[in-house]
């Protein structure tokens, strides 16, 4: 069994140092690691993200992150990482970490993924170049996130995305821009890659649970859904709860 704490969508601007402080007191005797969900920031400045450094270097548990659409929106991925890095946060992008949780080891595959819509209702790269770019991307994001989760020999897999992989978790928010909160390529990905259980942010409006149709259970911890900084999961081979 591992304990899991899972938040997301914290969206700290340059004023924010201090908001999660309070949460990680004596969070070791409740959760083995935390994982962040992306949207740490409101642009991705620099400022913003030393405010929740300053927090996250007194979190007692590992910590690890990807990032969301707003942590690119000032092109200073690069800058963000090595903040976060340099107070020892893991920060995933199509890549994979293993933690080892007692005598157990625990992998995490990462990926911010992107939209592109779901069955029936999904993008095509057919047409403009900018609309094959869109495309392209999301599957290419898919494609590797698979490929890390399938690199993974490790008791547990875990899914790490900003992006949703289903809509069961976006009910609530408006079916038109469905295809800008996920990507059905993402659980394609997690049920093909043998991932345990899922967890992204992005769509506030959403609901906290779902499952991909290969049944791997999908949890949106976006903040303004679990209404957390963050839940704690507990998960076996046989259940997540
Ligand atoms: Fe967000
Ligand atoms: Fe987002």
């Amino acid at each position: 069994m591992i304990r899991i704490a899972a938040g997301g969508d914290v969206h700290f601007d340059r004023h924010s140092q201090n908001r999660l402080c309070e949460h990680f007191n004596g969070l070791e005797t409740k959760a083995d690691f935390l994982l962040l969900a992306g949207d740490l920031t409101q642009t991705g400045h620099p400022e913003e993200i030393k405010a929740l450094a300053h927090d996250l270097k007194k979190c007692p548990i590992p910590v690890v992150a990807v990032l969301g659409n707003h942590d690119y929106h000032l092109n200073m991925v690069e800058e963000v990482r090595k903040i976060l890095e340099d107070v020892g946060v893991t920060v995933l992008e199509n890549s994979a970490t293993t933690l080892h949780i007692n005598d157990q080891s625990v992998g995490i595959a990462g990926a911010k993924g992107f939209g592109g819509g779901f069955v029936g209702a999904c993008g095509s790269d057919f047409g403009e170049r900018e609309m094959k770019d869109f495309m392209k991307h999301s599957k290419d994001s898919a494609r590797t996130f698979e490929d890390q989760l399938k690199s993974l020999n490790t008791t547990y897999k875990i899914g790490l995305l900003h992006y949703s992989p289903t809509t069961q978790t976006l009910m609530g928010e408006k079916k038109e821009i469905y295809p800008f909160l996920g990507s059905y390529y993402l659980a394609e990905a997690l049920d093909h890659g043998g991932a345990d259980v899922a967890f992204h942010g992005h769509a506030h409006k959403g609901v906290e649970k779902g499952e991909t149709l290969g049944g791997v259970p999908v949890r949106n911890v976006a903040q303004p859904v679990i209404r957390h900084a963050f839940n704690i999961y507990t998960l076996d081979k046989d259940s997540l709860s």
